[in-house]
């Protein structure tokens, strides 16, 4: 599959070449990592989520183009049971809110149920609305034999009403419990060449919100 390379350069003909740029030229300095948060999208006791979030962060962690924060919806949703007073989940969610906030892209973690995704990740996206525009999601998905696939189509539909633009790339992964392998090399560079998809549309819309604010009607 071709990986997209997020720095253009002398690979491009009609990009500047070294020895068309003056030798006075200020050397441009480098782009401030990009700012991620990654989403726990299930919160049910038992969960499988957490293994493949932390397989992930740590992929996203190595990389030294992004700085990626956690947001898990276990932690910023008060539960029946009284596992989590309604104070602390109110705390969190109030944080949370400031990650997707100062962040420059989303990596949403999404179990398949029903066909479709958590009814809590629902919520949480609908709970918020100026953080998503103009930004990227990226999606981490899993399931039986369809690997989490059905979720992600579901969510590029809602993600596309809050303006945000999703990414072709998925690392989607079927029945993990049983094949679920963290040093698995085909799975990591399945992440990293989505994280790249991810940091190119994230840079882009970076500078061009700073351009131009995106505003809604
Ligand atoms: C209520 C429910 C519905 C599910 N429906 C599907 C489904 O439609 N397709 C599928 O591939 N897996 C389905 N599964 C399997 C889940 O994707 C799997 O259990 C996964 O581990 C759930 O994520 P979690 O453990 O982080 O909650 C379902 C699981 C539950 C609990």
């Amino acid at each position: 599959m071709e990986r997209v390379v997020p720095t253009g350069g002398a690979r491009y003909p009609w990009s500047t070449t070294m020895s068309e740029t003056p030798d006075t030229a200020p050397s441009p300095s480098p782009a401030p990592p990009l700012r991620v948060a990654a989403i726990i999208g299930s919160t049910r006791r038992g969960r499988y989520g957490p293994t493949i979030a932390e397989w992930f962060t740590e992929v996203a962690r190595a990389r030294d183009d992004m700085e990626t924060e956690v947001i898990d919806l276990a932690e910023t949703t008060a539960s029946e049971d009284g596992r989590l007073p309604a104070g602390e989940a109110a705390r969190a969610f109030a944080e949370a809110g400031a990650t997707l906030e100062r962040a420059d892209a989303f990596v949403v973690v999404t179990p398949e149920y029903n066909h479709s995704y958590p009814g809590g990740l629902k919520e949480f996206i609908d709970a918020h609305r100026t953080q998503w525009l103009a930004k990227p999601v990226a999606f981490v998905s899993y399931g039986g034999m369809s690997g989490g696939l059905r979720a992600v189509e579901h969510l590029r539909q809602v993600f596309a009403e809050l303006h945000a633009t999703t990414v072709r790339n998925v690392v989607s992964m079927h029945n993990p419990w049983t094949t679920f392998d963290a040093a698995c090399p085909h799975a990591r560079a399945a992440a990293d060449q989505m994280l790249d998809q991810l940091g190119w549309w994230g840079s882009a819309l970076r500078d061009a919100r700073a351009v131009r604010p995106y505003e809604v009607a």
